[in-house]
């Protein structure tokens, strides 16, 4: 077994949930999508006009299930109260907590855009997951469509441009791939092909 945490960070609908998410399940590990905690910070805000600051540091993890997490107005949102360093803050030591000793004891996965430069910067395996950003537009249109949200291609590319400069340009933890960690472009792979280049690079790692 490959030894832990494992970082996955990358852009929006670049794929690194659904690898993240099966990576875990292939070697019995547990996965937290940090991008949730993000989002469920933001619909706290949008909700009961909590302070994004207080939102995160009475974050309620059982809102995590909530379907309204996965649309656009609450990714957008996300990366908004993302740029704030007091909510980035409150968010770290449950990560931290998570990486370190997973509910199931066996090993983590975590996916987000800092888990390689911030949460976990000594994680023994980072992989950095890229796509052509047309190619995540089309993936994320069909995975919102698949769970009945209205939305257009051209919507879902002008979220994902506006996120990605967002989280790029942020001054605290931006997104950007940690210095050693292993990149992974899955612009002409399908998820199962992600999957088999992603154990590969972690066996190679380990
Ligand atoms: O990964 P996901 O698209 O769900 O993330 C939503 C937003 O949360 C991102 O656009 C980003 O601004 C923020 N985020 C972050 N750091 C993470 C995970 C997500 O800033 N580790």
């Amino acid at each position: 077994k490959p030894a832990t945490p494992i970082a996955i960070d990358g852009p929006a609908a670049s794929g690194k949930g659904t690898l993240a998410r099966r990576v875990a399940e292939h070697l019995g590990f547990d996965w937290l999508d940090t991008g949730l905690l993000y989002r469920a910070v933001a619909l706290s805000v949008l909700d009961r006009g909590l302070d994004p600051a207080q939102a995160a540091t009475i974050l309620n993890l059982r809102m995590l299930g909530d379907p309204r997490l996965r649309g656009d107005e609450i990714a957008q949102g996300a990366s908004k109260v993302a740029a704030i360093p007091a909510v980035r803050a409150a968010l770290l030591a449950y990560q931290r907590g998570f990486a370190e000793r997973p509910p199931g004891g066996k090993g983590a996965v975590l996916d987000g855009r800092d888990v390689g430069t911030v949460v976990c910067p000594s994680a023994p395996v980072k992989l950095f997951v890229t796509a052509d950003v047309g190619i995540r537009a089309q993936r994320r249109l069909s995975e919102l469509l698949s769970r009945g949200l209205a939305t257009t291609y051209a919507a879902v590319l002008e979220d994902l441009q506006q996120r990605d400069a967002r989280d790029s340009q942020r001054a605290v933890a931006p997104l950007r791939p940690a210095e050693d960690a292993l990149m992974l472009d899955t612009s002409a792979l399908d998820a199962d092909q992600a999957l088999a280049k992603a154990l590969d690079l972690i066996q190679q790692k380990s």
